[in-house]
């Protein structure tokens, strides 16, 4: 009989992870304690954006016309607990009110209400990112709990899908890390795994504190390389050097590599900054912080960014104040192919402005809804273009494909000044010159 799964948490993790396992023929039962998300996926709909994950929803949601029907979704505890032989716990782990530390009230409380229920063998498998130490407790708990005693089992299993590429990362990972405490829970996870892996995707079996450890250490160390090459886009900046001449020919060396070397304003999201936030908060509580004292500066090079940003806005406005001029930002999600808000740099930079007197105009190609709701008094244009009229100054702060495919020219004829800064070093200086733009861009010289 081929395993059963379920999905605690069908946010932006577990509506993929459920949507991919149908994809890979598992029968799969996703449950959300918000019964409003329950409907929409019933329907075979996705709360936000993400290339493709709809369509592979709509091919296996149970009701859909021609789906597989291996796909539905419940509020029920009881009802999951009964289904699967293997559940996913994919709830989110956000940064606590007013502290570093990683906020677990959503994955205790999923243990906490799955566990009564487990009356057969099952394995609950973490996919959230946690503090090392979480998984021995949570096993702990579940053994307390559910009455199926000593068969009721805990694994670790870190995703590590980047948002805009969340099914392909979910269908063909580049690794499978499992942390785990019995051979069983090994045996389990490389059935659910087998179609990857037999693709090539290493399988990594590691104990529960090495898991969880390699997720924190991989976004730690992703961090890291966005703040170096950040950093040196500051020393090119006094020096008069060019960043992304510098990061190109350094990432000719492979043991250094061309990824994650684009300096600009720097990382934002749902996971980056909490977690190597929360990675310093638990090192700390461990007596270990000194170990992560240079993730502070991973920080604080990285907020540096976008006070800086709003410095070169400044200086193309006059220099003095913000009063009276008109900001065009183009760009509001974290990073493009996304509708994601949070702790986006770009709006972050347009909220610092705005506060400070200007008049804001953002354009987003799927991030406006989100940003409404962050931030309802900026402005907001329904084109590029829009935004950009009687513009005083244009900056470019999430690089999507359609602010590379622009037109200088048609902007520059709406604009109030033909200024534009590239936060994101990934527009074309020479197109923009050429039809007459003062280009400046972070980390490189400006003319
Ligand atoms: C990240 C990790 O990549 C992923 O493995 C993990 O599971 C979750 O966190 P994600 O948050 O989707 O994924 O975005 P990512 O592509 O890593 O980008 C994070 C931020 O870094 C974005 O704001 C992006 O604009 C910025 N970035 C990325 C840079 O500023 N420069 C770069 O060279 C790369």
């Amino acid at each position: 009989m081929p395993l059963k799964l379920t999905v605690i948490g069908t946010g932006y993790l577990g509506a993929t992870h459920a949507a991919a396992m149908a994809e890979l023929g598992f029968e799969v039962l996703g449950l959300d304690i918000d019964p409003r998300k329950i409907e929409l996926l019933s329907a075979g709909k996705v709360p936000m954006y993400e290339p493709g994950l709809e369509d592979l929803l709509a091919r296996h949601v149970a009701g859909i016309a021609g789906s597989t029907g291996r796909l539905s979704f419940t509020t029920s505890w009881e009802e999951i607990a009964e289904f699967g032989d293997v559940h996913f716990v994919c709830v989110n782990t956000p940064q606590k009110h007013g502290e570093y530390a990683c906020d677990m009230s959503y994955v205790d409380s999923a243990f906490e209400l799955l566990a009564p229920h487990l009356r057969r063998p099952a394995l609950v498998v973490g996919k959230s990112t946690v503090p090392v130490g979480s998984a021995a407790r949570l096993a702990a708990r579940l053994a307390e709990l559910a009455p199926a005693g000593a068969d009721a089992e805990v694994a670790w299993n870190p995703e590590f899908l980047r948002e805009g590429f969340a099914v392909q990362d979910t269908l063909h990972p580049d690794r499978v890390v499992v942390g785990v405490a019995s051979a069983h829970a090994e045996k389990l996870l490389r059935e659910v795994y087998a179609t990857p892996v037999s693709e090539g995707t290493p399988f990594v079996v590691a104990d529960y504190p090495t898991a969880e450890l390699v997720k924190t250490a991989a976004n730690a160390f992703l961090a890291t390389k966005i703040s170096f090459i950040n950093a040196m886009a500051e020393v090119c900046e006094a020096g008069d050097g060019d960043v992304v001449k510098l990061a190109e020919a350094i990432g000719h060396d492979d043991r250094i590599g061309h990824k994650f070397l684009r300096a600009g304003i720097g990382f934002g999201g749902g996971c980056l900054p909490k977690d190597i936030r929360a990675f310093m908060a638990r090192a700390g509580e461990l007596g270990a912080d000194q170990a992560l004292t240079f993730l502070r500066e991973v920080d604080s090079i990285n907020m540096r960014r976008r006070g800086h940003m709003v410095e070169l806005a400044r200086e193309a406005v006059g220099g003095d104040s913000f009063l009276g001029k008109r900001i065009a930002v183009l760009g509001a999600a974290f990073k493009p192919d996304s509708d994601d808000v949070r702790d986006s740099p770009a709006l972050n930079v347009a909220g610092q402005i705005h506060l400070q007197g200007g008049q804001v105009t953002v354009y987003d190609p799927k991030g406006m809804d989100n940003a409404r709701l962050l931030f309802p008094t900026l402005g907001y244009a329904a084109t590029a273009l829009d935004a950009v009229r009687g513009a005083d100054v244009v900056l470019h702060l999430t690089e999507w494909r359609e602010f590379q495919e622009l037109d200088p020219t048609a902007l520059g004829e709406v604009a109030a000044t033909r200024h534009i800064i590239d936060g994101r070093n990934a527009l074309s200086p020479a197109a923009w010159r050429a039809a007459g733009w003062k280009f400046r861009a972070m980390g490189r010289p400006s003319a």
